[in-house]
């Protein structure tokens, strides 16, 4: 791969807008042109970049490692991985918040006669450290998504997840019951190659930060 910056993009919610973000600043993600398409890494047009598309959760995994330069993803999978990675830009898309939900029925903070609270979630170190950080002695269980479902069969009695519209939560009939943490999208870059490669990474920062602006 002989591009100058590899950058890691989330598939998902966050995609569409970072395309549109790198669209603005004059280098396309061609492929998402074609919604057929499985490539998974593809240059930008000029060749000055290359895009690797991976699960929002591994962003900070590829980026901490160095096998991509830079990338986009949410704060809430970058906090789950506490990943060793600069966080240079906050783009101003994707912003929701990460929150503990459940059924009405279902009471928050405390449960009746002692029953240790089950709590699902995708982000479970978060999940740990907030109620370590109340006092609260819960158990926690990992799911991989749609986990507005665990409560709904019994797994769980709450939920921690993320929250946008809203609408997820009232359509499974849970209630939001406090929020943990604001997410947004943001740019994340290697150390190493912050370093090594300054001035390629200057360039483009000053073109994302200008682009998020005007949006
Ligand atoms: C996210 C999140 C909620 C939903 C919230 O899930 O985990 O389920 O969006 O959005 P809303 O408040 O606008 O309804 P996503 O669609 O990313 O899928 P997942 O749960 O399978 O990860």
């Amino acid at each position: 791969m002989n591009a100058l910056l590899k950058v890691a993009l989330a598939k998902g919610r966050l995609l569409e807008p970072t395309r549109e973000l790198f669209r603005r600043i004059g280098a396309p993600v061609g492929v998402g042109e074609d919604p057929a398409s499985r490539r998974l890494v593809v240059p930008s047009e000029d060749g000055a970049l290359a895009f690797l598309f991976v699960k929002p959760a591994d962003v900070p995994v590829y980026v901490g490692s160095g096998a991509a330069d830079l990338g986009v993803t949410g704060t809430d999978v970058l906090r789950e991985t506490e990943a060793d990675v600069l966080e240079p830009l906050a783009l101003g898309f994707g912003s929701c918040r990460m929150v503990v939900a459940s059924p009405h029925d279902v009471p928050f903070p405390s449960l009746p006669s002692g029953v240790t609270p089950r709590v699902a979630t995708k982000y479970p170190r978060l999940t740990r450290a907030f109620f370590a950080d109340t006092g609260l002695g819960v158990e926690v269980i990992t799911v991989a998504g749609s986990v507005e479902v665990a409560p709904l069969l019994g797994l769980a009695h709450w939920i921690v997840d993320l929250v946008d519209t809203g609408r997820t939560l009232r359509e499974n009939g849970l209630v939001e019951r406090v929020k943990i943490l604001d997410v947004g999208a943001v740019v994340v870059v290697n150390r190493a190659s912050q370093k090594l490669k300054l001035e390629l990474h200057q360039k483009l920062l000053a073109k994302l930060q200008e682009a998020s602006r005007k949006a």
